[in-house]
């Protein structure tokens, strides 16, 4: 994999490049960075899943992002759709944050206001969060409180600056989003985006799923970002944006 923004560097190894960026915690909230693959088109999905966008490089990214994280925020579809099970690391990647003081993986925390979540998923295997709020079902709240932590935020539904101040106040600095768009959508929104990264997949996949920020916006204007880092490989491009604050 080579980086071609902001200047050529040949054969780059993502898991040093993505864990020695900067990023620095806000006092009342988490850095938050979202990493996401969409083809050319911008299909976020073929068939439902995510799975067949992305290669070898790709996992690569993603295993270096999960590497900087405390925290790994994903939204109830992207959990059912892609079956997704606890998180697991490099050896290489686990030994830089034992190194570095830290757990050997992030923790994984889901977003779901309905709370149709199988007990018996991969995911609970690895006691995850359940980011819920106030007015979910109380016996769903209590079936699963037997597999994960339960955090419940105030109102109708999930209030994610809400939680990420939870969060923050526990010591959690750096929060890793993977989506879904509406979970990306709502922080982008809130302003609560500080870093996206996108990987472009050599691929056209037409289709109707959706883009990787949904629900939200027209912005008028638009988020405005600011392309830090440009990797190839594979055919595929990862781009490294930060919001202009
Ligand atoms: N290309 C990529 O990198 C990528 C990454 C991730 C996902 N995806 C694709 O995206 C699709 C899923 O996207 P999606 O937008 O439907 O799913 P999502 O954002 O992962 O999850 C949506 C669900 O999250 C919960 N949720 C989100 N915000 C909430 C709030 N404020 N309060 C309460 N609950 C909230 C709800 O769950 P409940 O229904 O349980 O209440 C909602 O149905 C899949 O096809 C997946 O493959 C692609």
């Amino acid at each position: 994999m080579d980086q071609i923004h902001p200047r050529h560097v040949a054969d780059v190894d993502p898991a040093s490049l993505y864990g020695n960026d900067p990023r620095r915690a806000w006092p009342e909230r988490p850095w938050v960075v979202a990493n996401m693959v969409e083809s050319v088109d911008g299909a976020t999905a073929v068939a439902g899943r995510s799975s067949d966008l992305g290669g070898d490089d790709d996992l690569a990214v993603f295993r270096a992002l999960r590497g900087v994280a405390d925290l790994i925020l994903v939204g109830a579809g992207t959990v059912r759709a892609e079956d997704y099970g606890p998180v697991r690391l490099p050896e290489a990647i686990v030994d830089r944050r034992l190194a570095q003081g830290r757990p050997p993986v992030p923790r994984l925390a889901v977003v779901s206001g309905r709370l149709e979540l199988d007990p018996d998923a991969r995911i609970f295997s690895g006691y995850p969060i359940v980011i819920t709020a106030e007015a979910s079902d109380e016996a769903r709240r209590a079936e699963l409180e037997t597999v994960a932590e339960i955090v419940v935020t105030p109102g109708p539904s999930v209030d994610l600056g809400y939680a990420l101040g939870l969060f923050r106040a526990r010591g959690v600095e750096v929060v890793l989003t993977e989506g879904g768009p509406s979970i990306i959508g709502q922080l982008v929104a809130a302003g609560l985006l500080d870093e996206l990264c996108v990987t472009i997949a050599p691929v056209v996949a037409g289709g109707d799923s959706a883009r990787l920020v949904a629900g939200v916006g027209p912005f008028d204007p638009p988020v405005e970002m600011r392309l830090e880092r440009v990797l190839v490989g594979d055919g595929d491009l990862f781009c490294r944006y930060l919001t202009v604050r």
